[in-house]
């Protein structure tokens, strides 16, 4: 009786089921803007409601059968991230405005709703008379900032770094034919960095900066094998790379948490959800490792302030402030789960302000440092403006900012008025320290001068090594400068930047000028960009697209707003130096957002080539 009933009742769940998968299907050929958007999220609810494991199955079947990547990286990615998705629909109306930021996040098919007015509380007004940081032309001292070390510790020399996943130069089980292009000891652009590539890198921070004070790393850890990451070998990166750095540096180290620095990628829960899938681990790990860098104090923070910590540097007027953006970061999809709107997940906006306060308070200066820098399309709107406001409050406090994540070497100017952007308007400047990785361009990492009474910027030096030259994989990778900033770029601007007149924010405004004005100064810095070794071509729409990108510290003033309708096609979702990548990688937002690509391919829909699929994004 029982088993008969179980039979029916599985009948039953199949003719729904089957009618379900009909719906999801249509409803997916008919996704093209956001109203439409809207539409498909409801069967799509309907699904999340039988469960995880049917959400994930459904979704991994339909990867599958449009071939949006191998069969493995559709059951692992939609695995890992599935289940943080169907939560989310659980939770939210189909209509709402969570639901447009859904779209826009998974989908690409909304453009961010406007922002949610939120004044962000302030203990204190700005002083009336700021506090004044004077140069006495000390000499500066040296800071070093890595980023995105994205260390792949499966990178095996002979694996086929021509493969059809996401990463190669790995033993895959499903790759057992001979290698076309067998990977090379020292990296490949189709690959993270094996370990080696690390080591060098760490050797040329001892070789050209041997009197550094200490060493910004703006996180980012894990290989982009997101289809496979779990806890333990994440917990084993994040271990094994703090003794990296322990035994291999000669610094003070001050790191922060990178939506990579976690399993599955991009999971940051925040504190009120309940979910068996936490990250309080990740934090665990950082505290643990990240002691001996930043001391006790400090270290607990990161075990309960979600990752982020402020921590004084010894002997100098400089705090820094180490903030999980990951809370900010579009792609962390726990974020969707409430259609009540969050100003300030886990108070993080609100521990910055605690942070600039104290240090404003004993007349300290600041140095910001996070993962994703606040002004891409990849950051949230909302918080992306409240940030904002606090950068104005405290404008006078923060000598610099420092991120990663782009994987370029770029920055970005905050201003106190971003319908009136002009040197004296400019009030904060971001500097994005360019990666390790060989995926988006020459393995690098930046050295600055930093002068030691104002804590501003005096230089910034990036130095490469070149994954194309003859002899790299030859020997143990060569380091060199690529070029100095104050050296390529000073003379650029007019009046030329004065001898003893820092690389602060006006005069990354006046570069900007020079960067819209000229084009062979514009076509340097495109260059630069990826180290002359990912160089996109960049027309005058793009070159204007970038230097708007380098003037919006908040994102809503970005140039990369999605359009709707059309600009949805793969043409328009290729990355090129002008707008930021439209996809996170390979994770599940990848794959929606490739099937919902070849939607008006007509009958390309069910014949799908490779060529056709978004290009691996740079975001990560
Ligand atoms: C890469 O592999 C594909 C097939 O797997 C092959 O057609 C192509 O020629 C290879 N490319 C190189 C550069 O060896
Ligand atoms: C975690 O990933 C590692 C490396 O891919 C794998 O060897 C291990 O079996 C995985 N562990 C679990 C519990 O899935
Ligand atoms: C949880 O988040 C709230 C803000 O949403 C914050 O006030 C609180 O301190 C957080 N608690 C922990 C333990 O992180
Ligand atoms: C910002 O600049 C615009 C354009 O110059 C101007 O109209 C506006 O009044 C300015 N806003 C503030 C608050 O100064
Ligand atoms: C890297 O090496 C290649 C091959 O020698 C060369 O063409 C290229 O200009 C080098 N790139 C840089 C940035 O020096
Ligand atoms: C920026 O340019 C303006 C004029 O265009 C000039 O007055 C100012 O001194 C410049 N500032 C810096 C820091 O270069």
């Amino acid at each position: 009786m029982r088993f008969l009933q179980a039979l029916s009742f599985l009948a039953l769940w199949r003719a729904a089921s089957a009618d379900l998968l009909g719906d999801i299907e249509s409803a997916l050929e008919k996704a093209v803007d956001c109203a439409s958007c809207h539409t498909l999220l409801t069967p799509l609810q309907t699904l999340a409601h039988l469960g995880n494991d049917d959400f994930v199955d459904t979704i991994v079947t339909i990867c599958e059968t449009f071939k949006l990547e191998d069969s493995d990286v559709c059951a692992g990615a939609v695995g890992e991230q599935g289940p943080i998705l169907a939560h989310a629909l659980r939770e939210i109306s189909a209509t709402g405005q969570t639901a447009t930021k859904f779209c826009d996040a998974v989908f690409g098919l909304c453009a961010p709703p406007a922002v949610n007015a939120f004044s962000v509380p302030f203990p204190k007004a700005a002083p009336a008379v700021p506090r004044a940081f004077a140069s006495t032309g000390k000499a500066p001292f040296q800071v070093v900032h890595i980023s995105d070390v994205h260390i792949d510790r499966s990178y095996t020399t002979g694996a086929d770094a021509n493969c059809s996943k996401p990463i190669c130069c790995r033993n895959f089980a499903d790759e057992t034919g001979t290698p076309t292009e067998p990977a090379g000891p020292n990296g490949n652009s189709k690959c993270d960095s094996p370990i080696v590539l690390a080591d060098s890198m760490l050797a040329a921070v001892r070789q050209f900066a041997p009197e550094a004070k200490f060493t910004l790393f703006t996180g980012d850890v894990v290989e982009g094998a997101i289809w496979l990451v779990n806890k333990t070998e994440v917990t084993g990166d994040l271990e094994a790379f703090n003794a990296q750095m322990a035994s291999e540096l000669h610094t003070a180290v001050y790191p922060v948490v990178g939506n990579h620095d976690s399993a599955p990628v991009n999971s940051f829960p925040r504190n009120t959800t309940d979910t068996t899938i936490d990250s309080q681990w990740v934090f665990d790990t950082q505290s643990a490792g990240w002691e001996q860098f930043v001391g006790s104090a400090a270290a607990s923070q990161v075990d309960h302030i979600s990752g982020s910590y402020s921590a004084v540097v010894e002997g100098m007027n400089l705090r820094i402030i180490s903030v999980n953006t990951q809370y900010w970061y579009k792609q962390n999809f726990w974020l969707y789960d409430s259609d009540t709107q969050q100003p300030d997940p886990n108070g993080l906006l609100a521990f910055v302000v605690q942070e600039l306060q104290a240090a404003e308070d004993a007349g300290q200066r600041a140095f910001i440092i996070g993962h994703m820098p606040m002004g891409k399309q990849d950051a949230l709107n909302d918080q992306s403006n409240y940030y904002d406001q606090i950068v104005q409050r405290y404008k006078n406090t923060i000598a610099a900012q420092f991120f990663g994540h782009s994987h370029k070497d770029q920055f970005e100017i905050a201003y106190s008025n971003y319908s009136d952007q002009t040197a004296s308007t400019a009030t904060s400047i971001a500097l994005v320290a360019p990666a390790l990785t060989p995926t988006s361009g020459n393995p690098a990492f930046k050295i600055y001068d930093v002068d030691p009474d104002t804590f501003e910027i005096m230089d910034s030096r990036v130095y490469f090594t070149n994954i194309t030259a003859p002899n790299f994989q030859s020997s143990t990778p060569q380091w060199k400068l690529l070029y100095s900033a104050r050296a390529t770029y000073g003379p650029l601007v007019t009046p030329a930047l004065a001898a003893s007149a820092p690389l602060d924010p006006a005069f990354w405004h006046n570069l900007t000028e020079v960067f819209a004005a000229d084009a062979s100064a514009f076509a340097l810095f495109n260059t630069l960009l990826s180290r002359g070794g990912d160089v996109g071509a960049c027309d005058a729409d793009c070159q204007a697209a970038a230097v708007c990108d380098l003037r919006a510290m908040r994102a809503e003033n970005n140039c990369d707003k999605p359009k709707p309708g059309l600009s949805f096609k793969r043409a328009d979702s290729r990355r090129s130096v002008g707008e930021s990548d439209t996809c996170e990688g390979t994770g599940i937002a990848h794959i929606f957002k490739n099937l919902v690509n070849m939607n008006g391919f007509g009958d390309h829909f069910k014949h799908v080539r490779r060529s056709e699929r978004m290009p691996r994004s740079v975001l990560e």
